[in-house]
């Protein structure tokens, strides 16, 4: 199968020394990336900037804003037969990049207003030309995990959305839900990212088998 996967922040510029971006480290992405390979897919990796080395084996986009990752993954969306989406996407960016870095104006009560406007969601957007490829998600949240996880399958047309806690970021371990449409959720307590990366590849590989099945 041809797996396009999405890892990392993005950053989103102030000026052009300044950005905002957010905790991610790509380590979850980077790990479903490997673990296409080692199951013997194709995997096409989309990463914003992070320090890891990428895996053997895989082809790599680098990219850095938010409107940057959207173009590459909606040109490569229809090369995929499943999309990963790890990337801790920014859901805004500044309206207006400041030419140069930004001097300070005033004394020390000066204030810095930043209008941020809302970036596309990638996932949502390939969601409307999904097809017959299978679609995950993620969803990092500090509160009523399940619940938030399970509106995110809906409004982004996704077939699986993996659920992490915050403290997932960074970790070696975590302990991801797996939700679907049907059916309970699938729990992996405390497991290491490589483990859930497999178990990620598993369910592509199956929902795309059973896909074609019905065809
Ligand atoms: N995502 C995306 N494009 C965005 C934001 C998020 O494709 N602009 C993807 C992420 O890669 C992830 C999933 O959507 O797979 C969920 O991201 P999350 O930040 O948890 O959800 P949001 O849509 O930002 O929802 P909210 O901020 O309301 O929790």
């Amino acid at each position: 199968m041809r797996f396009l996967i999405t890892a990392g922040p993005t950053r989103e510029p102030l000026d052009d020394v300044r950005f905002l971006s957010n905790r991610s480290t790509g380590r979850m992405g980077y790990e479903v990336a490997a673990a296409a390979v080692r199951g013997g897919h194709r995997a096409y990796l989309v990463t914003g900037p992070v320090e890891i080395a990428p895996p053997e084996g895989i082809q790599l986009a680098r990219v850095t804003t938010a409107m940057e990752m959207h173009r590459v993954v909606m040109e490569r969306l229809e090369w995929a037969d499943a999309l990963v989406m790890a990337a801790a996407v920014s859901d805004f960016r500044p309206r207006r990049r400041i030419k140069g870095k930004r001097k300070k104006h005033g004394g020390e009560d000066e204030v810095w207003v930043v209008e941020l406007v809302r970036n596309p969601d990638i996932l949502a957007s390939a969601g409307k030309r999904k097809g017959d490829r299978v679609h995950v998600g993620f969803a990092v949240e500090s509160r009523d995990l399940l619940a938030n996880a399970r509106a995110k399958l809906g409004s982004k047309h996704a077939d699986m959305i993996v659920a992490n806690l915050v403290s997932a970021f960074g970790a070696e371990r975590s302990t991801a839900h797996f939700l679907t449409p049907e059916g309970s959720p699938r729990v992996f307590k405390d497991r290491p990212k490589g483990e859930i990366a497999d178990e990620i590849v598993k369910f592509c590989v199956e929902w795309h088998a059973e896909r074609a099945g019905k065809k």
